[in-house]
């Protein structure tokens, strides 16, 4: 079956939060991390399947989906998880910021590495902890963990380590050495140490993701959700997992009472993308290693200001527009019709930006093109 990549219906008036903000402007929204295609349909139809049933009552994990769950974790990553060790949560900043509660005094600290997915940021200052934050190297082109960094930011009140592999926004995939020294890394320093792995299954080339359950210290806390590989963040429906049991109860105390059950639609679309959706990923695949091939080409020759990086996993690429020497690109862009992300909240230095090139063809060719029309235009 072939599925189609060329067209997303109008999300406009849907409540769709990337595009409402732009509502009533001509802006293209190439920001937030979800992408304008239409789901597989064999996850429409387990929704309408699951609709269509009519009683929506409080839903705990129905035995199918988790089944489905272990199956995926062992075959598409080759780690053998148990059903105890998953954690259903309705979200991964949610987690992220019960980590931050859980694992983390008053006083202490947590660490993770910039630029990155800002609620990694977000999360310990809500929390009322410290955070240190180290520098991803670029080297040649390739972004790299500074290991003598990490270690020179380490204190003793450091608790936890928050890692993004596949890496938003860098879009690097770290290999296994690398994964491999950060687990030692956690372990030495008796560090919780956090993998958000949200993008393992939208690795476009090179080697494969390498998640960090590999090499689990008795402190590992791995991340993962069908939600951005299968277009389905709407959904509400994220997992964990935690292989270590004191480890885990610490986690669930600190959600206990605040964190919403998944609804019965969340895990009726992981069940349905994690077992009938992998022909609609592979085809997605192919689209956006072209999406990311035409913006790589197109801001080398037309935009030769701007300069960026190969995109091993995700659709999003990473943008130095520092060259342009404008006080606020985003908002430059944005007035000439293309809603980028801003590096800033990344802890990146003013001049970065993101841009997301998952949508059809068309409007990536629109966006970019009213990009060098801006340009040309100043
Ligand atoms: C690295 C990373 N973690 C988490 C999320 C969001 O997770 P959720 O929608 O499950 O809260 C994103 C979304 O872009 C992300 O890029």
């Amino acid at each position: 079956m072939t599925y189609d990549f060329t067209n997303c219906p109008d999300r406009r008036g849907t409540g769709s939060l990337k595009w409402e903000r732009y509502s009533g402007r001509d802006v293209l929204p190439m920001w937030v991390a979800d992408m304008d295609f239409v789901s597989a349909p064999e996850i429409v139809a387990a929704l309408q399947q699951r609709a269509a049933h009519g009683v929506f009552g409080y839903t705990i994990p129905p035995r199918s989906t988790l089944e489905t769950v272990l199956e995926y974790l062992q075959t598409r990553h080759g780690v053998a998880a148990t059903a105890e060790e998953i954690v259903w949560f309705p979200g991964l900043v949610p987690a992220l910021n019960v980590a931050c509660r859980a694992f983390v005094q008053p006083g202490e600290e947590v660490l993770t590495c910039t630029p990155v997915y800002p609620p990694f940021l977000s999360a310990p200052e809500n929390a009322d902890v410290g955070l240190r934050k180290v520098d991803l190297v670029e080297k040649n082109g390739i972004w790299d963990v500074d290991f003598h960094a990490l270690e020179d930011a380490v204190t003793p009140r450091t608790k936890l380590f928050i890692f993004c592999n596949p890496h938003n926004p860098v879009g690097r995939v770290f290999p296994e050495a690398t994964v491999a020294r950060l687990a030692e890394f956690c372990q030495k320093h008796n560090l919780v140490f956090i993998s958000d792995e949200i993008h393992c299954d939208l690795v476009l080339d090179g080697a494969p993701h390498v998640s960090g359950l590999r090499f689990a210290g008795p402190k590992t806390v791995a991340m993962f959700a069908p939600s951005k590989t299968f277009n389905l963040a709407g959904l509400a429906c994220a997992f964990l997992v935690i292989p270590d049991a004191a480890t885990r109860r610490t986690f669930q105390r600190a959600a206990r009472g605040l964190i919403t059950e998944i609804n019965a639609f969340g895990y009726a679309g992981c069940e349905a993308a994690l077992r009938h959706g992998w022909p609609w990923r592979d085809q997605l695949l192919d689209v956006l290693r072209s999406n990311r091939d035409l913006v790589e080409n197109f801001v080398t020759t037309v935009l030769p200001a701007i300069r960026t990086w190969r995109v091993e996993a995700t659709y999003l690429a990473w943008l130095d527009a520092r060259e342009l020497h404008l006080p606020n690109p985003a908002k430059f862009f944005e007035d000439h019709g293309v809603g980028l992300s801003d590096g800033v909240p990344f802890s990146a230095p003013a001049g970065f930006l993101r841009l997301n090139f998952g949508c059809p063809r068309s409007q990536l060719d629109e966006a970019l093109r009213r990009m060098a029309q801006a340009l040309r235009s100043r």
